[in-house]
Order: C-alpha cells, then structure tokens, then sequence
C-alpha cells in the first residue's frame, strides 16, 4: 500500500514537471494565433484608423475653437469618455483659420468611416501639453526648458500637428494593399487623400519657417521636424518611414535636393506603416502591447485590443506557470515527506 501511494505521489509530480516542462511552448503557439488571419478583414483594417481620426478630430477642434466632439457631433463618440488636457491654443487668425477646416473635415472622415463599418466608441485621448512635451522630450533626448507647449502660439501647434496626420496617411498606404472590397478602397483613398493635403498644408507652413528658431528655444523649426521624424523611425522600428522638411541629399526627390516639403521614398511615394508600426508610434513607447501617450488606456478596435489582450494572456501564462511550478514543488516535497516517512517506518 505505501509503495502504491508512493508510486501514486511520483507520479503525480512527474506530471506537474512534465506540465511545466510543455506549458511555455503550448502558450507561446497559443499567442501567435490573434494577431493573425482574423484581424485583416476589410472591417478590422477600416476600424483601426477610427483611433487616429478621434485624436486628430479632437486636437484640431479644440486648438482652434476650445471644443470638440462632445459639443459639434456627439453621436459620433458613441459614448466614449472626452478627451483629457485638450484646450484652446494660442492662434493667429490664418492658422485658427485652416485648423478649424481641418477639425471639420475630420468630423466627415469620423462619419464616412462609421457609415461603412460599425466603429467603436472614441478611445480615451491624452492630448495633455505634457504629452506632447513628453514626445519632444524623448525626439531630442533630453529636457527642454521650458517644456514644450504645443498650445501655445500658432509655430507650436503646427509643429504639434506635424505629428499627426502623417501618421494616419502612412497607416492609409500601409492599408490599401490588404483591402478586398471596392467600397472600402474608395472609402480608404479618399480619406488618404484629405490626410496628405492636411499633411501638405501643415508641411507647407512650417518649410517657409524652417530656419526661424522656435521661441524660447535656440532650436529651428527644421530641427524640430527632424528630430520628430527619427523619433517615429525608432518607435516604428522601421528603416526610414519618416522625413523631417530638410534632408541629406540622398533623401531628398531623385537624389537631387535637401529640401524636403513631402516625405516621400526613392519614387517619391508615400511610405506605408502597419497598424502595429502606428500604435508604437502614439503609445509613445515602441511598443504596441502597453498603451500610453496619447492613447493611456490603449486604442480601440480588434487590431489594436488583439495586441494587449495578448499581453494580458502573457501575464495568464505567467501566473499559471507560476501555479503549475508551485503545484510541482508540493508534489515533490510531499513525495519526498511520503518517501523520508516510510523509509523511517520502515
Ligand atoms: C483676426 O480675426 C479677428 C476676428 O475675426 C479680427 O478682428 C482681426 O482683425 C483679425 N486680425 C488680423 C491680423 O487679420
Ligand atoms: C496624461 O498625461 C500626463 C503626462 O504624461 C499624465 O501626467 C496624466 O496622468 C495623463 N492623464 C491620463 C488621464 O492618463
Ligand atoms: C544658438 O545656436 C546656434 C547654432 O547652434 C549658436 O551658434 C548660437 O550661439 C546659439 N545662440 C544662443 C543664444 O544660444
């Protein structure tokens, strides 16, 4: 009988060894399945950019007239919480003027979108000046005193919006190629094409002040752009995607100029970005499973929740592997308690 049970308590703890033994390889395959085949749907791939157009409806809104969505097209935050730190910025009449056009045209963009899918509500926005000074921070790698501003003149918040819809523009050429249905393509290049022209515009300005200095900074504005579009680079993880409005020559169009208004490759297209290439860009972090930045509480949609939610099975795993060692170790002193008594009895 004691060798039996002895048998029964061996076995019992070469199963929870072999368990610990298989269960990392088991959840490592298990993880790869989300982010895969499911989420390239027409539907996920229009969805995702929902996130970007709430951050850049609500940036200019507020910038330019202190309100957004909440007041100008309620129904179409489907309840999402308002946005966090956004506020009415500093303006001069030209600049209020194009701004405001901007944050209509992305109330339109909001609703063409949520027409052709369902959508989800507005996403918590962090658009917090210490965001922003946050992401300037970390393009110059150091403080700048005093911590930038974006709402507080019209230079700042163009340079602030030199980070936005470039981002969305590289996420609409990144997309096209993985849509199957005529309806979503024509909804995708025409939202592309009002987000490059928006990136033209705000391109555009900011080239005719290149060289002024951004005040009270001893930091020209080409600099600023530079800086913001390694930034991106890094973040990304990607080879070159990004270009500030001054470059080295062998950037610039067919190798012949430094000056740089478009960001564009070698055929002067447009650089794509996937949807994960984005969310670590506006994290702020470099990394699509931890939300943060603009985005604290993380984007919505299939796309952007497939990667924490693939975290959070992460942090499962870990605390079964820790139960299952645990179990482990308790068989195994209980085997060994069993063996030391019935060798003493004996
Ligand atoms: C700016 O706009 C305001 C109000 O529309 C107007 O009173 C003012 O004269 C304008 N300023 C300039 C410099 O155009
Ligand atoms: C917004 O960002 C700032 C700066 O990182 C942070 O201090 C603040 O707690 C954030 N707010 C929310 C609601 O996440
Ligand atoms: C500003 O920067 C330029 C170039 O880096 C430098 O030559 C100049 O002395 C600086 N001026 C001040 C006031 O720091």
């Amino acid at each position: 009988m004691s060798m039996s049970s002895h048998m029964g308590s061996m076995a019992s703890s070469i199963v929870a060894f072999v368990l610990v033994l298989l269960l990392p390889k088991y959840l490592a395959n298990n993880n790869n399945i989300g982010s895969t085949s499911v989420l390239n749907s027409d539907v996920d791939l229009l969805e995702f950019p929902l996130n970007l157009e709430f951050l850049e409806t609500e940036f200019f809104l507020y910038g330019a007239l202190g309100y957004g969505l909440d007041r100008v097209a309620p129904h179409l935050t489907k309840g999402g919480p308002p946005p966090v730190g956004a506020t009415k910025a500093n303006l001069d009449n030209i600049t209020a003027d194009i701004i405001t056009q901007f944050g209509f045209q992305e109330v339109g963009h909001l609703r063409a979108i949520q027409h052709t899918v369902k959508g989800f509500p507005r996403p918590l926005l962090n658009l917090s000046s210490s965001v922003f000074a946050g992401v300037i921070k970390d393009a110059f790698g150091r403080e700048i005193t005093p911590p930038f501003d974006p709402y507080r003149n019209s230079l700042n918040f163009l340079i602030a919006s030199y980070l936005v819809p470039y981002v969305g523009l590289t996420g609409y050429v990144g997309t096209n190629p993985n849509l199957n249905k005529p309806t979503s393509r024509s909804l995708l290049a025409g939202l592309l094409g009002v987000e490059s022209g928006q990136d033209a515009v705000i391109r555009a300005l900011l080239y005719e002040r290149k060289e002024m200095t951004v005040e009270p900074y001893n930091i020209t504005v080409a600099e600023f752009t530079e800086r913001i579009s390694e930034l991106r680079n890094r973040l990304g993880r990607t080879d070159v995607t990004d270009e500030g409005l001054v470059v080295p020559i062998d950037l610039g169009a067919e190798g012949k100029v430094s000056g740089n208004v478009l960001s564009a490759n070698q055929d002067s297209l447009s650089y794509g970005r996937t949807p994960a290439e984005i969310l670590r860009i506006v994290y702020g972090n470099g990394n699509e499973g931890v939300a943060g930045g603009f985005f604290p509480k993380g984007a919505n949609g299939r796309i952007a929740r497939s990667y924490l939610v693939s975290r959070t099975a992460v942090q499962m795993n870990e605390a079964i592997l820790r139960r299952s060692f645990l179990l482990f170790l308790f068989a195994s002193l209980y085997n060994f308690w069993k063996y030391f008594l019935v060798g003493f009895a004996a």
